[in-house]
């Protein structure tokens, strides 16, 4: 991987440095994530009267900007302190190079944390330093508390808060993927802003809902005045994240159906509109997804407050068109908050889609509502079998 040219930092308050790295170029995170703005890893260095700490670091390949931003502002090798509040090497990958420059440095994280660091990096255990939930390190001046997040969304999370500045630094929780110029939520825009760090709870946070709102009680009990997650912009305003998190783990649903499909020859597609325009007669929020032609964040993001997901898809060699099974175990695999499902297929000569995304769904607590299956083009009696299912749909929903 290769680094980018050295940018400037910013300095989010007194003697608290952004030092992190903006990533416009990576399209994908985990192999499977799209990133169409690219990412940022936030890195935070804070100079107290007698102590100076590093909070999270960078991707690998990255490791030389890093440095070259701390050492703007002081001395790599004068570190005392790397805090690690999650192992995921895009965050805690370039911790083992700031530990070799500063020979008096110790690795800060959780009691999981000090497993997942000696199992991940090249890390001398006498290095690493384990601190308790609610521990608290001075810096001169300056406080640094950890709180731990069990699950957010690794066992060994942590956040820590800048207690004298009120500026929480929870790592992945609140973050969102961007690598646009701007450094603040306003300034980005908070619509946009909201609006990316829903897709980024649907992908990383939406599995982990109950460890969330524990997360929000616990950053409701301090006075945060800002929060700097490592991901994406900061919020001036904590209030916004805030609702938007107690919002989406709290599964407020809406009136609201979510439509994914695939479709060869127009059956499938002629299907899902039937519904679709019921629906919406019904004054229900219909979001129609294309799938081979969608973003999978997109989908994902529907997923956070859709109570009803509908598959649409046809039958091939027997099962269903490998792109909407891809969106059947998506809804599994994020344990989106989904309770109702539905099913429209068409089939040529031979059925097994209905029973495929079924089976595909099987283990959840999701409630099949229905499946329609036409053989060929859907005819009158599965359109009024469509209609007859919107229909079922609508009475499950919230009222308008
Ligand atoms: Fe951004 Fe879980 O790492």
């Amino acid at each position: 991987m290769a680094e980018s040219a050295p940018k400037g930092t910013i300095e989010i308050a007194k003697d608290v440095f952004w030092v992190g790295v903006k990533h416009h170029n990576r399209r994908l995170f985990d192999a499977l994530i799209p990133l169409p703005n690219g990412t940022s890893y936030n890195s935070y260095l804070v100079k107290g009267a007698s102590k100076t700490a590093l909070i999270d670091t960078v991707n690998p390949g990255f490791e030389g900007e890093l440095i070259g931003k701390i050492s703007q502002h002081t001395d790599p090798a004068r570190i005392d302190y790397v805090i690690m509040n999650h192992a995921e090497p895009d965050h805690a990958n370039a911790g083992q190079h700031i530990l070799r420059m500063a020979p008096n440095a110790k690795l800060v994280t959780s009691k999981k944390g000090k497993e997942a660091a000696l199992q991940y990096f090249d890390v001398d255990e006498s290095r690493i330093m384990v601190v308790d939930d609610g521990a608290k390190i001075d810096l001169g001046g300056r406080t640094l508390e950890f709180i731990y997040a069990p699950w957010l969304h690794w066992p060994e999370t942590m956040f820590t808060f800048l207690v004298e500045d009120g500026i929480l630094f929870p790592c992945d929780f609140f973050g969102q993927h961007t690598a646009q110029g701007e450094f603040y939520a306003d300034e980005l825009g908070n619509d946009v802003t909201l609006d990316l760090a829903k897709v980024y709870f649907a992908e990383i946070m939406m599995p982990f809902r109950k460890p969330c709102l524990d997360g929000i009680e616990k950053v409701k009990k301090r006075n945060v005045k800002i929060i700097a997650p490592s991901h994406g912009v900061f919020y001036r305003d904590p209030s916004i994240i805030i609702n938007a998190y107690s919002d989406w783990a709290g599964e407020k649903m809406r009136r609201k159906v979510l439509v994914a499909y695939v479709s060869m020859w127009g059956s499938t597609e002629k299907m899902v509109k039937v519904l679709a325009g019921a629906l919406v007669e019904k004054k229900v929020d219909v979001r129609i997804f294309d799938i081979p032609n969608s973003e999978v964040g997109h989908i994902a993001k529907e997923l956070v407050d859709s109570p009803v997901v509908v598959v649409g898809a046809p039958t091939v060699l027997g099962g269903a068109h490998p792109v909407a099974a891809y969106v059947a175990m998506l809804v599994k695999a994020l344990r989106a908050p989904t309770k109702y499902a539905a099913v429209l297929t068409s089939h040529g000569w031979s059925g097994g889609a209905v029973k495929a995304l079924q089976e595909s769904l099987a283990g959840t607590k999701i409630e099949i509502l229905g499946a329609v299956d036409a053989a060929g083009r859907p005819n009158e009696k599965d359109v009024q079998e469509i209609l007859a299912l919107a229909e079922k749909i609508a009475e499950k929903l919230p009222p308008e």
